[in-house]
């Protein structure tokens, strides 16, 4: 059991102008994954607003954070930078991860500049925006958060064993 918060980037969004199909995906894979409680916001593309609630989270000791959206490269998209502003380590396999598999999908998925890495006790991983780049991230994922999210925790010794 985990705890997870699920971060929304989007001005339309955060305005009431989208629905946020992406973040549902989001809490119904970390349910199935097995997460006790799952917190949820939705923010502008606004690098304080984004770095504010990813402390928020970390500071309460959520395991997991994703965040989906803001990672490309139009001058709005600033997701990243606000990750890379409260991250204490970075730990690029997910994403590299993510860009791979997405790679097999989309030679798009090379646009997402997704991070990821701890803050304190939280894992904490952007994807991108849309439903199916959230679906195809998660597939490539979901198979090792539960063992980052022990790691994390300080409560797996016995990688070799894997
Ligand atoms: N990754 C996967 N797996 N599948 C996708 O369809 N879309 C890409 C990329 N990553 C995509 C993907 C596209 S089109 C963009 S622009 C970038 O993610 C950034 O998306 P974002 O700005 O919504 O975060």
């Amino acid at each position: 059991m985990f705890t997870a918060g699920v971060l929304t980037v989007s001005d339309k969004g955060s305005r009431g102008e989208r629905i946020d199909e992406s973040g549902k995906v989001i809490k119904e894979a970390l349910v199935s994954l097995g997460a006790a409680e799952i917190k949820y916001g939705i923010v502008p593309d606004e690098r304080q607003a984004i770095s504010a609630k990813l402390r928020e989270w970390s500071d309460a000791g959520l395991d997991l954070v994703l965040t989906t959206g803001g990672t490309g490269l139009t001058p709005r998209d600033v997701t990243p930078e606000a990750t890379l502003d409260v991250l204490d380590r970075i730990a690029p396999g997910f994403a590299e991860a993510m860009r791979a598999h997405g790679m097999k999908q989309t030679p798009t998925a090379m646009l997402s500049r997704a991070v990821s890495g701890v803050r304190k006790k939280t894992l904490i991983i952007n994807m991108p925006g849309s439903p199916k780049a959230v679906k195809e991230c998660l597939e490539a994922i979901s198979p090792a958060l539960p063992h980052a999210i022990e790691t994390v925790r300080g409560q797996a010794s016995e990688c070799a064993r894997r």
